[in-house]
């Protein structure tokens, strides 16, 4: 299901009334996010800033861009109540783990690479000499235990249309068609990452001073652009497992991504704070607001859900920190105010070590409509992109992500450097 097309949810004439009217205003930015019109399809206005680059990668890749780039979605199929939104994707299936099984030696896939490069101890890794689009399902089942255990592994030079990206996304999980997101033509599931486009056909107000004010506190004041730290999708019933993004447009300098560990963030904390921690539960929100159908006009709402704080995630059997500064909103147990104190402290154990991040500088290909990829695992990371080129290099990507199992915490799982048999000791942290 991907869109709102197949909800059983009844609305009555008023509903109906009040649906249309939230649609047909340009000032309301409920469930889109954007102050866009109506048009949707493919948008020509894109064309005049198309990079040179991601035109070679479309028109390869057999994609028709001959109307327009990239396809604005159809604001109509997108939902206005909070009811239909939390709805969307709520059916049952079965999630298949595709690293839990995979070797642990990954033979196959450093077998056919030419060098395996680590970024920093443990998070990064770059791999090289291989194409993405030639891996067989041995290689991808380790490749995802790869990023499982890395958080993220890239790959330069590649040539990497976006019907097989997507089709990568499919073999991690399910990927997600994202029913308000600009998308690559013909292709929903492959959403178009393009802070210039944004900026300059959708009215994205951001700017050099605005873009990191949500540091602060993400969740009451408005997040301009990537750079504060977050993770993709978490308000889902299966939020987001393993993400692909793949830049074919990049800046020569600048528009670097920074990567956070969740693995390594649960591992600074203290022994104690982790066992209160260990069990806990948390509201996590989404990116965008509907509204309630009980009482429309109290202005939009996000959509709620509970996930454990403290994650165990399939393949690798860690334990980790599931928390982001603009959607993780309060752990449930303990009062509001230690839920703001606690939360704060986690977002900054995330933020502000750099022993337990990644900063990868993307960089163009010399090959006609070649890029580069990223592959990581949003549920153990945090992810964080510089806009220091301040939109004067055109920086553009297409993105897949894949949906993941329903989040648990298994008491009997162990962190990462518990698993590796790394140092926990705490003589000196008292
Ligand atoms: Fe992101």
């Amino acid at each position: 299901m991907s869109t709102t097309a197949t909800l059983h949810l009844q609305s009555s004439p008023i509903d109906k009334e009040i649906e249309n009217l939230i649609k047909s205003s340009k000032d309301l930015a409920v469930g889109v996010g954007e102050k866009s019109s109506n048009q949707f399809g493919p948008d020509p206005a894109g064309l005049d800033i198309l990079p040179e680059n991601t035109k070679e990668r479309l028109l390869a890749a057999g994609i028709d861009i001959s109307e327009g780039y990239p396809w604005k979605p159809d604001k109509s199929r997108v939902p206005v109540f909070l009811d239909e939104a939390t709805a969307i994707r709520d059916d049952d299936y079965e999630y298949v783990e595709r690293g839990k099984n995979a070797d642990p030696e990954k033979k196959a896939l450093f077998g056919a690479a030419t060098a395996v490069i680590n970024l920093t101890k443990h998070v990064g890794t770059e791999i090289v000499g291989l194409q993405l689009e030639d891996l067989n399902d041995k290689q991808k089942d380790e490749l995802a235990l790869l990023v499982a255990e890395r958080v993220v592994v890239f790959f330069r030079d590649q040539k990497l249309s976006p019907q097989k990206q997507l089709e990568l996304g499919d073999y991690w999980g399910r990927a997600e068609r994202h029913p308000q997101f600009s998308q690559v033509n013909g292709l929903p599931g492959v959403s178009v990452i393009w802070v210039d486009y944004f900026r300059k056909s959708l009215g994205l107000n951001l700017t050099y001073k605005n873009n990191s004010l949500g540091n602060w506190d993400a969740q009451k004041n408005t997040v301009w652009g990537p750079q504060v730290w977050h993770t993709d999708i978490v308000h889902e019933k299966r939020p987001s497992g393993i993400t692909h993004l793949h830049l074919d447009a990049i800046p020569n300098v600048g528009g670097d991504t920074s990567w956070a560990s969740g693995y390594a963030a649960y591992d600074k904390l203290s022994e104690s704070f982790k066992k209160f921690l260990d069990g806990k539960k948390a509201v996590y929100v989404s990116a965008h607001g509907y509204l309630d159908r009980k009482n429309p006009f109290s202005g939009p709402k996000k959509i709620e859900r509970v996930h454990p704080l403290v994650r165990t995630h399939p393949a690798t059997g860690w334990k980790f920190l599931y928390v982001n500064r603009t959607m993780t909103k309060r752990i449930l147990g303990v009062s509001s105010v230690e839920s703001e104190l606690i939360l704060n402290y986690l977002f900054e154990v995330y933020e502000k070590n750099a022993d337990i991040q990644a900063r990868f500088k993307w960089t163009p290909s010399s090959k006609p409509g070649y890029g580069t990829s990223a592959i990581w695992d949003n549920r153990v990371s945090q992810h964080s992109a510089a806009w220091d080129h301040e939109g004067n290099e055109s920086r553009h990507g297409t993105r897949v992500t894949s949906l993941a199992e329903i989040p648990y915490f298994d008491p009997e799982s162990k962190s990462q450097r518990e698993a590796l048999g790394l140092s926990l000791d705490e003589k000196d942290f008292f």
